[in-house]
């Protein structure tokens, strides 16, 4: 299969995966041929890039890293904790709190269980589904990398529920802030910003009150965005006074953060994404904890189109474990012409880099 950004779509392509709603119900089908109106349909849908088959490319596979049915429970899991916090006062009352964590460790135990179960690289897009609120679609990708991180990391079980949940919740102040100022596309005031930033410190005023929940999580909200130099928020804290486990979300966040399609800007491709990191790897991240969040993604994923130093153009059909960076190529054209399709290792011809991939540019 060949992951093809919505924007080049055209009817008579026939889908690979099923496109979903939000509430996970099937919008359209595998297999189907698409019309002009499912064209259509898809490209004002948010989705960036869909899965399609074809010949050339069909024993190419992609696995996501968390099945498409788990996600999308997942995501409503999360979506139902955060809504359900927005109604109550829980300054006052912190049952549901208590009641949720016990829901979303269980999920964090699912997450880290059909993580392990694959030893594969995460080879993942973000909003290849349709497109959630970001808020609770954010969530979920930030504990999927965080603990794909601790997983290569080798923490310990107990350590990595505990991370997992600080994960999950790292962005839970954000429900203090007003959906106008989250999704806004120009820049923020200095009073919107500053209210923004406040997510950190409601964050963790509120998960500290929370009995059954271990502050240590509440750190994590507490935390995530400070950096190693000081450059971070709220405090402005530096290196060891930082907790590793925020030092570790904070990577993941920053990745999926890039990553994602924004009201503001499109999305990233993982192997941009974690150029981003190693630009304040050693300064405001890690170099250790970049280094180890590179051997978890796939920085060009199956199916994508990538175009070579020598003219020809292909698609990632395997990736190589020890030279993330040279996957193999299925390649397919020759300076712009169709060729017979043949699989070239980049690992093996040093000279030939990747220098373009098909980019999400949406305007
Ligand atoms: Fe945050």
């Amino acid at each position: 299969m060949r992951l093809v950004p919505t924007k080049f779509i055209r009817a008579g392509i026939e889908l690979a995966k099923p496109i979903y709603d939000a509430r996970g119900r099937v919008l359209l089908q595998k297999n189907i041929r698409l019309t002009e109106s499912m064209v259509n349909r898809l490209k004002s849908s948010g989705i960036t890039y869909v899965f399609t088959r074809e010949e050339d490319t069909d024993d190419i596979i992609v696995h996501p890293p968390i099945p498409d049915q788990q996600r999308i429970e997942a995501v409503q899991k999360i979506k139902e904790t955060f809504r359900s916090f927005e109604s109550e006062d829980l300054t006052k009352n912190n049952y549901l709190l208590e009641k949720a964590a016990l829901k979303l460790e269980q999920l964090v135990k699912e997450i880290a269980n059909e993580l392990s179960k694959n030893d594969d690289v995460i080879h993942y897009l973000s909003d290849l589904l349709i497109i959630d609120d970001y808020v609770f679609s954010h969530s979920l990708n930030v504990s999927m990398y965080t603990l794909a991180l601790a997983q290569e990391l080798k923490l310990k079980d107990k350590d990595l529920e505990q991370l997992g949940l600080g994960a999950v919740l790292h962005d839970i102040g954000k429900i203090i802030i007003p959906d106008e100022i989250l999704n806004k596309s120009g820049k923020l005031s200095d009073m919107e910003f500053k209210l923004v930033k406040a997510h950190t410190e409601y964050g963790f005023d509120l998960l500290r009150k929370a009995h059954n929940i271990p502050l240590l999580v509440a750190h994590c909200a507490y935390q995530h965005h400070e950096r190693l130099d000081g450059s971070g928020y709220p405090r402005g804290i530096k290196a060891d006074d930082i907790h590793p486990f925020a030092r570790i979300i904070g990577v993941a966040d920053v990745f999926d953060a890039v990553t994602s399609n924004r009201v503001y800007r499109d999305a990233m491709l993982p192997h941009e994404g974690l150029e981003i990191l190693y630009t304040g790897a050693g300064t405001q991240f890690d170099m250790h904890l970049v280094e180890t969040f590179k051997k978890t993604v796939a920085l060009y994923p199956n199916g994508l189109t990538v175009y070579l130093s020598d003219g020809s153009e292909g698609v990632v059909a395997q990736q190589n474990y020890q030279m993330f960076e040279r996957p193999i190529i299925r390649v397919l054209k020759e300076n712009g012409l169709k060729v017979k399709p043949y699989d070239l290792d980049l690992s093996k011809v040093l000279d030939v880099m990747i220098v373009n991939t098909d980019q999400l540019i949406t305007s």
